[in-house]
């Protein structure tokens, strides 16, 4: 490799994302498994990574109908190397639908609408490319996020869809956020069933006014497998399970940690405590403070900046320059603070890959562009 890589994980500059590529190898084949069987696919969230190294390996792993995206800027990097995306997510200023406009023109690209606004936006930018855009009518099922309510609210919109310009009506998507980080599965699955039961309603109505509803979309990692074997579900949109933080390790789904922060040890300045490089600026601390890899007893107390403070139990060995890793709460907002991976295979560094799609892009295109 021509790249000047650390050849071992002790000489990563901190704080650092480092990947563990068996592990996250390991969670790509349990969920490529899972959607080999039943009629349900897996359209993997790249905005929980941004990385095209993972994504290409979730696509090549099968059972893929293609990947979600959030933004606009992740369908452009997605586009190239993936021929139909889905953008979850409600599109509307002109300068973004124009880009999905251009998009269209290299890839399927399928997006959210909630809205006839939005639908309006869209439908101006695909007539003004000379392009069709795709749409998935976007439903609430709960979350009270995004989405119109399911039912006559729904059938509305999607016959607005159908009769717009340049737009193409392709299904409905209905996201049961609110019910990913349910503890209890039995809770979990019920609660998700009756969410969805709007969501396939909707999509039989659509139908029955003879409208094309060819997708059904929704899920996550927390309800892969509920959402994923209801009849009338075509795809899935899981995203965190192939890196997995403590959140969804908590919530008790079949994949591992496969990435953690690097940090060094700075300060001991007790016997009960260190303090490590990796503050919040490396890893976001919403859903709670992180947990500690590999050091019995360790518990992180609090995170500033540029410091993780950890308690220890008294008789621990760790000293200045040591290394720790914190395991993050929560994959997207992590992984969106770094630029790239180490990739590690034990000790050994054998790669590192560019989180190409994280920030927003549009602002550093600017910044990059000619003087
Ligand atoms: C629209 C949408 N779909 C799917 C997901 C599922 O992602 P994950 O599997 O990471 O929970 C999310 C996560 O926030 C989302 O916002």
């Amino acid at each position: 490799m021509s790249r000047n890589l650390p050849s071992s994980i002790n000489e990563i500059p901190t704080p650092a994302l480092v990947l563990d590529r068996a592990a996250l190898d390991g969670n790509i084949a349990r969920m490529a498994a899972f959607f080999a069987s039943g009629p349900c696919r897996l359209r993997p969230h790249f905005k929980a990574h941004k990385t095209p190294e993972i994504a290409k390996r979730q696509l090549a792993a099968g059972s893929c109908t293609g990947m979600t995206c959030a933004t606009v800027g992740e369908a452009e990097i997605a586009a190239g190397f993936c021929d139909d995306v889905l953008l979850a997510n409600e599109i509307v200023t002109p300068e973004k639908c124009a880009r999905v406009a251009a998009l269209a023109r290299r890839v399927r690209v399928t997006t959210a609408v909630d809205s006839l606004a939005g639908l309006e936006a869209l439908s101006r930018a695909a007539s003004e490319g000379g392009v069709r855009i795709g749409v998935l009518v976007d439903l609430n099922v709960g979350q009270g996020r995004c989405g119109v309510e399911p039912g006559e609210a729904a059938l509305t919109l999607a016959r607005q869809a159908a009769q717009s310009v340049g737009i193409e009506l392709r299904g409905v998507m209905g996201y049961e956020g609110h019910l990913q980080p349910v503890r209890d599965r039995g809770e979990r699955e019920s609660r998700t069933r009756q969410a969805m039961r709007g969501l396939v309603h909707t999509a039989n109505q659509i139908r029955d006014a003879g409208l094309l509803c060819e997708i059904v979309s929704a899920g996550g990692t927390g309800t892969f497998d509920i959402s994923g074997r209801i009849d009338g579900i075509t795809e899935i949109q899981a995203g965190s399970y192939a890196l997995m933080d403590t959140d969804y390790g908590a919530v008790g789904v079949p994949f591992e940690p496969a990435f953690w922060v690097l940090g060094t040890v700075v300060s001991r300045p007790a016997r009960d405590r260190c303090v490590a490089d990796c503050g919040h600026k490396s890893m976001t601390k919403d859903h709670s403070l992180p947990g500690v890899r590999g050091i019995n007893g360790a518990k992180v107390t609090s995170l500033n900046d540029e410091h993780a403070t950890i308690a220890l139990p008294p008789d621990s060995p760790i000293k200045i320059g040591d290394r720790v890793e914190l395991l993050p709460s929560h994959v997207d907002p992590t992984i969106n603070l770094h630029d790239l991976f180490y990739v590690v295979d034990g000790q050994t560094v054998v790669d590192v890959w560019p989180i190409a799609a994280r920030g927003y892009l549009e602002h550093r295109t600017k910044m990059e562009g000619p003087a």
